[in-house]
């Protein structure tokens, strides 16, 4: 993945947790960079051992810390650096998920080798709706809980998000229910 995601682990780390911490996660993960290039590619791996080391040393189950992420990029990462693009994509909760099938398009033009997942809406009726989530990476479930979180929060949009399919073959699919209150 594009150095952006790692840069933000250490980021989201190094807020919550200082400094020293996110060190130790580093070298628990055997990550040799002391820092990421926002554009260069990363292994998928790297991702992944840091989140790993990061369960361990702050005793943090991974399916939290990958949610607390989701909102972390959405409220400080996407609204800091990338406010543009997260304008341009809506002005409401139920905008912006109308047209999150076409985000990682626009995501291209500035990472044009991204290996965007894909999504899929699905209207219920006014108050809810499913979202399709395919990925080739699996595990990051819990990743897009939490940015739906951070984007229902950033639209001050209260809502219950229940995941109701986790289906893997050689892809991930995902389902959530997605209800306003
Ligand atoms: C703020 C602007 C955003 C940028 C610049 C961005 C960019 C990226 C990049 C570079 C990756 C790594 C993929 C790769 O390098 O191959 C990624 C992955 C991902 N993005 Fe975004 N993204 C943004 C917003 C969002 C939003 C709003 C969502 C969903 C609500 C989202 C969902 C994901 C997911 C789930 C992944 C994990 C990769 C996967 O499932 O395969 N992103 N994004």
């Amino acid at each position: 993945m594009y150095g952006l995601i790692n840069q933000a682990i250490m980021g989201h780390i190094s807020d919550s947790f200082g400094n020293d911490a996110w060190e130790k996660v580093r070298i628990k993960a055997g990550v040799r960079d002391e820092f990421f290039l926002s554009n260069k590619i990363y292994e998928d791996e790297i991702t992944f051992d840091l989140v790993a080391a990061a369960s361990e040393i702050l005793f943090v189950d991974v399916d939290t810390l990958l949610r607390s992420f989701g909102k972390y990029w959405v409220l400080k990462i996407a609204k800091e650096k990338y406010a543009k693009l997260m304008e341009y994509a809506g002005n409401n909760f139920i905008e912006f998920m109308d047209q999150l099938p076409n985000f990682h398009s626009r995501v291209m033009l500035l990472y044009p080798e991204i290996i965007p997942p894909e999504f899929l809406k699905e209207k219920i009726d006014e108050k809810s709706f499913l979202l399709h989530y395919y990925s080739k990476r699996i595990g990051l479930g819990s990743f897009m809980t939490g940015l739906i979180e951070g984007l229902a929060q950033m639209y001050d949009t209260e809502c219950d998000i229940e995941q109701v399919e986790n289906e893997i073959t050689e892809i991930s699919h995902i389902v959530y229910k997605v209800t306003l209150k």
